[in-house]
């Protein structure tokens, strides 16, 4: 039989282009999507398996429609990762709304069409499945952090959405929301919170690495899992943030908060 075909978005790094290495070393084939070409071939080289790359911009309706063809075209695909994402900082309406725009574009139209193209071909099929990487910002707001926390929360519910329709219909195709923590990756840097060496004033006992994020994640996919927080701090403080009074949550948020 064929080897099975995972497809990964935001494969040029950090979180995702640990999928990509998890994945092969399962003997997954690979579709690589992110903007920067030149990290996915170098990447593609490295890895010990089949793999294609593809350049898009999936906060645009030209690199949306080029992944759905992707998903459309390929003779098979078992496996969708949508995890490109990105944070921003500033109040909501002190950002410019185009990285508001482009944030709500990627992290909700992109997954709910990729998603959507992705259970059209699994369902009928009878497998498959799909990790939408959220984050446990999901579980709260903090200020400075308005979209992000509500484009994660739109993930959450509408991966739990999705798994209750599946189990309705009897369907074994399987979908999860990843929620990790602070992760060492290239994202607090591309935020502008970190440069170098410095963790931003987060204090080190918090990050989490890539690699522990994916691991969890299929972990857990493995056993069905539909909402996956990586490490005890973290599913400790995503069941603090869950159950915590709107009125004590809005006292204790700080300017600047959580970015994760
Ligand atoms: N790091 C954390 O602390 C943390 C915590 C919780 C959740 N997360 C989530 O984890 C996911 C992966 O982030 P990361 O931590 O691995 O950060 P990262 O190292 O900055 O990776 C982000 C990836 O997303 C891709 N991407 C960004 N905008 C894109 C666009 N418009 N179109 C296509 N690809 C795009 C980037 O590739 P190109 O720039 O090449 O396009 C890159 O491959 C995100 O969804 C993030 O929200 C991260």
């Amino acid at each position: 039989m064929d080897k099975p075909v995972a497809l990964i978005t935001g494969a040029s790094s950090g979180i995702g282009t640990a999928f990509a290495w998890k994945l092969a070393a399962r003997g997954y084939n690979l579709i690589l999507l992110a903007r920067r070409a030149d990290r996915l071939q170098t990447l593609a080289g490295e890895l010990p398996v089949a793999v294609e790359t593809l350049q898009a911009d999936l906060s645009t309706e030209a690199g949306i429609a080029g992944a759905e063809r992707a998903i459309h075209e390929r003779p098979r695909l078992d496996l969708l990762v949508n995890n490109a994402g990105f944070g921003t900082l500033r109040r909501f309406w002190e950002a410019p709304v185009e990285g508001q725009t482009r944030m709500h574009e990627l992290h909700v139209m992109a997954i709910m069409r990729l998603t959507h193209a992705a259970l059209a071909r699994m369902v009928p099929y009878g497998r498959g499945g799909i990790i939408n990487v959220s984050s446990v910002a999901a579980f709260g707001q903090s200020p400075g952090n308005v979209s992000y926390c509500a484009t994660k929360a739109w993930i959450n519910s509408f991966t739990e959405g999705l798994a209750i329709e599946l189990a309705n219909a009897n369907s074994p195709v399987k979908v999860q929301a990843l929620c990790p923590g602070f992760t060492a990756t290239e994202f607090h840097e591309t935020l502008g919170l970190i440069t170098g060496d410095s963790t931003g004033g987060i204090p080190r006992f918090l990050w989490t690495e890539a690699d522990d994020v994916v691991n969890a994640s299929l972990h857990g996919f493995d056993r069905g899992k539909v909402i996956v927080i990586p490490g005890w701090k973290y599913k400790t403080v995503a069941t603090v943030m869950k159950h915590l009074p709107w009125s004590i949550r809005r006292r204790a948020s700080r300017p600047g908060g959580s970015r994760i």
